[in-house]
């Protein structure tokens, strides 16, 4: 089969395009033919090294990945031929105290394909049969594969970990990014007020286009002054933080007294100043927060197939361009999801 795969770490421009033996399922698994995947900032982590996450080489690439169900291994009951799905990003132990309490992602045996094992980059992906979610069919491929890694992890940021309410104010740093784009589109849909930075003025008045209140330059513009004098001195609520070190010191003085700060990457850099006698004294509450669950991801579907937001995708690639597609990515030019469509 076709697949996009690191066989050597250096600039994405050295990834392989080629043949990769296509998997068959095995016991509890199902084959999905892919149909489309999406692009992440972990894509270009792996191609520099993956310094932290246990693989070998050669490696398929691709986390997020949507298709139909080609193929069922022995005991699986529950799928069929032909249905349409989008893969859970994550391979877990059912025998895990975490998985066991719904929380698939704290599993100490969690693997992620495009990471741990090989990836949705390809025309086939073989995964445990529970971890297929069907999809309406009103959902394209495309914009079903952005959900398992952005759209999951900002749905598990907005609702679950801060539940943001329809009264209150948030915070997005850097809202070209997947993630932001994401957790912009849900603080709308509750109904809450949402300020958004980012280094770029086209990106702004697109996400005033998807409804962001306040939009601030943070090249040209005092973040902390901006978020002050549009909270009447009061501070966000709410904090959606990926960004890390550059923003990290933003966020804290951005915050309210006893507000919730949630985090989930740190593109800049993971070692800002704690600044704890800020947290202290102030009681803010920092939360972190990796994917999703098996039930969030049900719901963020679910919101999905109801056309309650529908997914940002900026570019859409082909398997040759799949290299072209990561240097964009890395040149941070992209304002929400990039795809790569995979059949037609
Ligand atoms: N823990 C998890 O489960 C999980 C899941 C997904 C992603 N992540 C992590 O979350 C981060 C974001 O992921 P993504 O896919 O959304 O990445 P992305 O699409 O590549 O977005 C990165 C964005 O960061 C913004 N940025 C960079 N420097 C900034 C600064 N100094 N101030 C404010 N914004 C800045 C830029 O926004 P502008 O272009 O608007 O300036 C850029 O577009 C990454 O570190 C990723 O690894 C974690």
């Amino acid at each position: 089969m076709k697949a996009v795969y690191l066989e050597q770490y250096g600039e994405p421009e050295s990834l392989s395009v080629g043949e990769r033996p296509t998997p068959e399922p095995a016991a509890n698994e199902v084959r999905v033919k892919l149909h489309a995947a999406s692009f992440n900032r972990v894509d270009l982590y792996m191609c520099s090294g993956g310094k932290g996450i246990s693989h070998s080489l050669p490696l398929i690439l691709g986390v997020d990945g949507a298709g139909v169900v080609d193929k069922l291994g022995s005991g699986v009951t529950q799928r069929e031929q032909g249905e349409r799905v989008v893969v859970y990003p994550a391979h877990y132990s059912e025998f895990s105290e975490f998985s066991r309490r719904g929380d698939q992602m704290l599993c100490t045996e969690c693997k992620i394909p495009g990471e741990h094992i090989d990836g949705t980059y390809a025309e086939y992906i073989c995964v445990p049969a529970v971890n297929a979610f069907p999809i309406g069919s009103e959902l394209s491929f495309e914009a079903a594969a952005t959900l398992p890694t952005a759209y999951l992890t900002a749905w598990r940021m907005v609702m679950t970990q801060a539940k943001l309410r329809s009264a209150e104010t948030v915070l997005i740093h850097g809202i070209g990014g997947g993630v932001s784009t994401a957790a912009l589109q849900f603080a709308k849909m509750i109904g809450a007020r949402a300020l958004v930075t980012s280094s770029s003025d086209v990106k702004l008045t697109r996400a005033a286009g998807l409804g962001a209140d306040v939009c601030i330059n943070y090249r040209d513009e005092d973040v902390v002054e901006r978020v002050m004098q549009s909270t009447a001195g009061r501070g966000v609520d709410v904090v959606v933080e990926n960004v890390g070190e550059a923003t990290w010191p933003i966020t804290l003085k951005s915050v309210i007294r006893g507000g919730r700060v949630v985090v989930c990457g740190a593109t800049s850099g993971p070692h800002p100043s704690a600044d704890l006698q800020r947290v202290f004294i102030r009681q803010l509450h920092i939360i972190g927060s990796t994917l999703g669950n098996h039930e969030e991801f049900r719901t963020l579907i679910l919101a999905a197939d109801r056309g309650e937001f529908s997914p940002v995708i900026d570019k859409t690639y082909d398997f040759e361009h799949a290299p072209e597609a990561l240097t964009y990515l890395a040149s941070g030019q992209q304002q929400g999801k990039l795809v790569l469509r995979i059949a037609d």
